[in-house]
């Protein structure tokens, strides 16, 4: 089984120390739909810390406010309550009536079209953030060679952005964005235009970018790889609300919620009625049978308050299972189940195993060859078992 990792200390989990270079504070932003279609609000009450050298990533999926959220940070929407401050200053703020416009707020923005200006050399798209902000021609030259070496196109820089490749013009943007080195630098889905292998590639990059000269970023996704691969915390949004903000160790292995949960990774989740509590055990009575959770392992951290009686959510990854072809000697969380299909991915090997009503996903790693239709056992290490809660919007999740 795999070993659980809560690693504080390689990724920015607490960013109390160090003053945050972006603060949003109860920010609200609604729309009106044309035609009657009544009210949404994308930026539901949000607030949001992003500590210098920070990178976060608000995942969500379409729809949930991601756009809405990081418009309202660049200015191009006005909120109507709540407060944003961009290294100290404040940009918006409903109580003191400030709002500054785009132009003077000290962020760079990549987006998802890379906006390059065609009639343009690579080499003066990158200049033209610094000839807006009046910065002497001779310090122009040298930050936009140093900025395309550090994207890796200095060869290219001569060319026009019709005559290079979608990952290539990407880079330029990226280039363009962190030249005028502002400090913050808000990316919404850069990578959804280029091919799959180029955007691991670049999301790699853009970490490495990140981390060399030392910016803070928000950037916008619905891929939960691209966030795992590029952030030091996610927020997972939900529908104008943030769920949950944590490092990508916490956020899979210590979901809050069932939208969480099954929202990042595959997850089996269960309903269930607590019937006991010990120091020790806390036993939950499922349709699935009474299941035995260890509250002092790591998975518990932080888990939802369990009371004998009240109604919860047990959830466990489809790696956290063990599958046996014969009835293996221990009684606690097995299951008798029979499965229903296999599929084999290379690295590991997918079981979709049948228990009465409910389907279980379990993940073996490499091969394992037990055939469809025959019965198995599972087991589930105490440990390897949370307790959750259910969304904190309405009826999101149920029903998966
Ligand atoms: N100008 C607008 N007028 C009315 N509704 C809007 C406007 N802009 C966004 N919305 C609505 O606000 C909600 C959030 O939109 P937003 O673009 O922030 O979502 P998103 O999370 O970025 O989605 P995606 O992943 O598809 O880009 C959606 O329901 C959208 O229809
Ligand atoms: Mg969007």
């Amino acid at each position: 089984m795999n070993t659980i990792v809560l690693d504080n200390t390689t990724r920015a989990s607490g960013q109390a120390e160090t003053p945050a270079r972006v603060r949003v504070t109860q920010l609200r932003k609604s729309f009106q739909r044309h035609g009657g279609g009544g009210e949404v609000i994308p930026v539901n009450n949000i607030s949001l810390d992003v500590a210098a050298h920070e990178m976060v990533v608000l995942l969500g999926p379409s729809g949930c406010g991601k756009t809405t959220l990081l418009r309202c940070i660049a200015g191009l929407e006005t909120p109507e309550r709540g407060e944003i401050l961009i290294n100290g200053q404040t940009v918006y703020s409903s109580p003191s009536g400030i709002l500054l416009p785009p132009n003077k707020r000290p962020v760079s923005m990549v987006f998802q079209s890379y906006a390059l200006w065609p009639h343009m050399t690579l080499f003066d798209n990158v200049a033209y953030p610094l000839q807006a902000r009046n910065v002497p021609g001779r310090d122009i030259r040298q930050r936009v060679l140093d900025t395309l070496e550090v994207v890796g196109l200095t060869a290219l820089a001569a060319q026009y952005p019709g005559q290079i490749s979608g990952g290539q013009q990407q880079r330029v943007a990226l280039a363009r964005a962190v030249v005028s080195q502002t400090g913050v630098v808000l990316f919404d889905e850069p990578l959804s235009n280029v091919d799959a292998r180029v955007r691991e590639q670049l999301r790699l990059e853009i970490r490495r970018m990140q981390k060399a000269l030392g910016f803070s970023g928000i950037y916008v996704t619905h891929d939960q790889n691209e966030a795992m691969a590029v952030a030091d915390r996610i927020a997972v949004l939900n529908d104008g609300h943030m769920e949950q903000i944590g490092t990508p160790e916490e956020i899979y292995n210590l979901p809050d919620t069932t939208y969480v949960g099954s929202f990042i990774g595959s997850a089996n989740i269960w309903k269930g009625t607590v019937r006991s509590m010990a120091a020790d055990r806390i036993v939950v009575g499922t349709t699935l049978g009474d299941l035995v959770i260890d509250p002092r392992s790591e998975l518990m951290t932080n888990a939802a308050p369990a009371t004998p009686g009240a109604e919860t959510r047990v959830l466990v990854r489809p790696e956290s299972i063990a599958v046996h072809t014969a009835a293996p000697a221990t009684a606690v969380n097995c299951i008798e189940c029979v499965v229903d299909t296999r599929v084999f991915f290379g690295s590991s090997t997918e079981y979709l195993l049948i228990a009465g009503e409910e389907r279980i996903r379990v993940w073996i790693p490499g091969i394992s060859s037990v055939p469809e239709r025959s019965t198995v056992w599972l087991t589930i290490d105490p440990g390897r078992l949370r307790l959750i809660a259910p969304s904190i919007v309405a009826n999101a999740d149920e029903g998966r």
